[in-house]
């Protein structure tokens, strides 16, 4: 810690004075002691008034370039009109109100039987349009409001919130009425651990009731894009429980296969000038299985010259400073990693560890059995690593760092937030990360981006915005 900080000072100093660009890492002095993170209770979110009252409503993108929209929504009861969403340009009389029927289903899961679970898919949307959506019937309908996207291309803004391991805990509502009360943040970029529903006696699947409920605030008016973490396995064999995803495959329904895939698990979507992959930690991605087959066919689909930006989420972090969860991520990184330098992917986005940590540019793939040679080098090819299991759930948070910090670990602290990716055009994006402990507007750690197709530079964090 203490030395840590004497070679930030230092650092620092060096860099005035001379304009020399250190590259030491930074562990933030900012680092607090373990928070408890106390759970909402689940009083804390009844359902909504009315009879049969739609609930827990999220939406996700549809498609694959972003005309389409997934509406999901629970009921306690199916009848007539429960699984119907209308919608209608914002901007018109409502007069032309057009409906979608969903696919519904319910689970069991031990002793407890789920609702009546809608997935509406909404297709042929207009880009950049403001739509209002209703739900439910009679005196129960309640009524939303979503944007699409402008239509994919080179050089269109937008801007994404990045939000991981969020839970259910004061801290969480922190995170997430943090991040909502950025004006600018269009869509959520999810890197896995939802509800938490796990960390409780059977799985205790009113959890991820609440959690629906908690979250539908936020995301039932911009599209959370989910990557799937442990805490969504829900795999239990003492109490009979051993179809992994079970609740989360019924609850949350991603567009897979709009990009050919064949599981929720992994898929990508294209959203303004992003192609964003989503990969599952938790699914086999050795060489001949089915994720592996997909990602080698899927990177030779990004076309940079529509999309410059490609985004990675994944739950496991491949490079990781945090004693907690110290190297789960790291057969996938053997597996993937020189793919990912190879396209030359811009950043990876992991959570799992519960706290923050920002990478080098560095690549680790010369890896050779006989030579031994395995170290990561700075790799201008590389993608930008960041940990954003930060958003604040029951299990606290992750405050035991490897002492030194390694080359590769450019920015870590142990706090909870989350960051926000605001995509400028085909050359830079502005990444920024913010504390819980501060308001949105303070930013704890930032970066300009520089795209890896079009401005392969090397980037340099500013050094004045960490506090
Ligand atoms: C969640 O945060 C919002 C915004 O600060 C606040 O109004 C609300 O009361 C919080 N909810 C709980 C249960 O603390
Ligand atoms: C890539 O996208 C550009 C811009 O939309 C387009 O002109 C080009 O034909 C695309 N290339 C391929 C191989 O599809
Ligand atoms: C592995 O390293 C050894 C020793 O440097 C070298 O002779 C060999 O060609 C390398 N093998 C591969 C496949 O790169
Ligand atoms: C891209 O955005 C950056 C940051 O706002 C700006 O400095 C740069 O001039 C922009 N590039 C173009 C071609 O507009
Ligand atoms: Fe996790």
């Amino acid at each position: 810690m203490r030395l840590n900080r004497l070679a930030f000072v230092f650092s620092t100093a060096v860099l005035l004075s001379i304009f020399v660009v250190i590259h030491g890492g930074v562990t933030s002095s900012y680092v607090r002691v373990a928070e408890p993170s106390e759970e909402m209770p689940l009083e804390t979110f009844p359902p909504p008034a009315g009879l049969n009252a739609p609930e827990q409503v999220h939406i996700t993108q549809g498609d694959h370039a972003g005309r389409g929209m997934i509406i999901s929504w629970v009921t306690p009861l199916n009848v007539e009109g429960s699984n119907v969403v209308k919608y209608w340009i914002a901007d018109s009389d409502g007069s032309e109100k057009k409906s979608v029927p969903a696919s519904t289903s319910s689970y069991r899961y031990y002793d407890y039987t789920s609702g009546y679970l809608h997935h509406a898919t909404i297709k042929g949307l207009k880009y950049d349009t403001k739509y209002f959506y209703q739900l439910g019937t009679g005196r129960s309908i309640r009524q939303f409001f979503f944007v699409t996207p402008p239509k994919v291309g080179p050089d269109v803004p937008y801007t994404f919130g990045v939000i991981g391991d969020l839970g259910q805990t004061y801290a969480s509502n922190q995170t997430l009425y943090n991040y909502m009360s950025n004006p600018k943040g269009q869509a959520v970029l999810f890197a896995g651990d939802l509800s938490y529903a796990d960390d409780h006696p059977n799985h205790d699947q009113r959890k991820w009731d609440s959690y629906g409920r908690f979250v539908e605030p936020c995301a039932a008016y911009q599209p959370f894009i989910w990557a799937a973490g442990n805490h969504e396995i829900d795999y239990a064999q003492s109490i009979g429980e051993t179809q992994p995803f079970k609740p989360y495959k019924h609850r949350y329904h991603v567009p897979y296969r709009a990009s050919k895939s064949t599981s929720p698990l992994w898929y990508s979507i294209k959203r303004a000038s992003a192609y964003i992959i989503v990969l599952s930690s938790y699914s086999a991605y050795d060489k001949y299985t089915p994720q592996n087959s997909w990602l080698e066919d899927e990177l030779k689909k990004v076309n940079r010259s529509e999309t410059p930006w490609l985004i990675v989420l994944v739950h496991a972090p491949w490079y990781n400073s945090n004693n907690y969860h110290y190297m789960e991520g790291e057969s996938m990184r053997v597996t993937f990693e020189p793919w990912f330098v190879q396209n030359k992917v811009d950043i990876v986005f992991a959570g799992h560890v519960h706290a923050y940590e920002r990478s080098e540019r560095v690549s680790n793939i010369k890896y050779n059995i006989t030579d031994g040679m395995s170290y990561p080098v700075k790799d201008q090819s590389a993608p930008v690593y960041i940990t954003i299991g930060d958003g604040g759930n029951i299990e606290g948070i992750a405050n035991s760092y490897t002492d030194p910090q390694p080359s590769y670990s450019a920015y870590r602290e142990a706090s909870f937030g989350h960051a926000i990716l605001d995509i400028k055009n085909r050359t830079h994006a502005h990444y920024t990360w913010h504390r819980n402990q501060d308001n949105e507007p303070v930013i704890a750690d930032s970066i300009w981006l520089k795209n890896r197709f079009y401005l392969p530079e090397e980037e340099t964090a500013s050094v004045d915005s960490r506090v």
